[in-house]
């Protein structure tokens, strides 16, 4: 998916917190978003999400105003916060899945996923009584569900161990490698194991800094 972003700026109400940001990604790109906490990492990810609605600046999803955009099940997303997750009913991991699931996408690739992110064990458990990085990984499966052209993963490494953000990492790098554009924000400032191909640094002071990888690596400090 080819995303535009052009001068966008947010506030919360008089609280600014994105000035004037732009940049393009072509499809296929994999971009990772870096900054301290407050930087305004998620706030970015809701506005192209559609959650922030954007009133100053213009964002473009293949060419076309996202204020028009229709084609929504093509992005798959897993929010940052989990801990006021609480489905009505108490349903299974796969009914819950089923729920997302459009029928074009098999209950096999549904299966695959499960044991790809170390959940198909844990398929009939209720959706409610999960840790937060078994939630986490639900999500995860569920973002690449439908077959995503645009996968924005607000990354979980705080609530899911070393093992999973390993299997988790090469799974996004292998829906990339297929053609996915890819937008991770990374908490840890750790760019092991990620096949980016862009790099946002977000400081608190609105001040960002947009450089392909190639770029970035040399540039000091930038990629450390
Ligand atoms: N819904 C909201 N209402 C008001 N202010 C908000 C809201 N969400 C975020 N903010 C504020 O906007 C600023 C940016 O927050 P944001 O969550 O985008 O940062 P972040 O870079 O994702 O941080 P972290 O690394 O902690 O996830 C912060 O000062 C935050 O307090
Ligand atoms: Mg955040």
């Amino acid at each position: 998916m080819q995303i535009d972003i052009n001068n966008l700026c947010f506030a919360y109400m008089h609280k600014l917190v994105i000035n004037n940001l732009s940049l393009s990604l072509n499809t296929g790109d994999f971009l990772v978003i870096r900054g301290k906490n407050g930087s305004g990492k998620s706030t970015l990810v809701k506005c192209l999400l559609g959650i922030n609605p954007v009133k100053s600046g213009m964002i473009f999803f293949n060419h076309e105003d996202i204020v028009n955009f229709k084609a929504w099940t093509s992005i798959g997303y897993v929010p940052q916060k989990f801990e006021d997750f609480n489905y009505e009913y108490p349903i299974t991991i796969k009914e819950f899945l089923s729920v997302s699931r459009l029928k074009r996408t098999k209950e096999s690739d549904v299966l695959r996923l499960l044991d790809k992110m170390g959940i198909l064990e844990i398929q009939n458990d209720n959706i409610n009584s999960l840790s937060g990085g078994q939630l986490q990984r639900v999500f995860i499966v569920r973002a690449m569900l439908n077959n995503p052209k645009l996968l924005i993963l607000d990354e979980p490494t705080a609530s899911i161990d070393k093992k999973n953000v390993l299997y988790f990492r090469e799974t996004v790098n292998q829906l990339h490698s297929e053609g996915v554009t890819v937008i991770l924000i990374s908490h840890d400032e750790s760019m092991a194991n990620l096949n980016y191909t862009h790099i946002l640094s977000m400081s608190s002071d609105f001040s960002f800094t947009f450089q392909s990888r190639k770029n970035a690596e040399l540039t000091p400090g930038v990629n450390e």
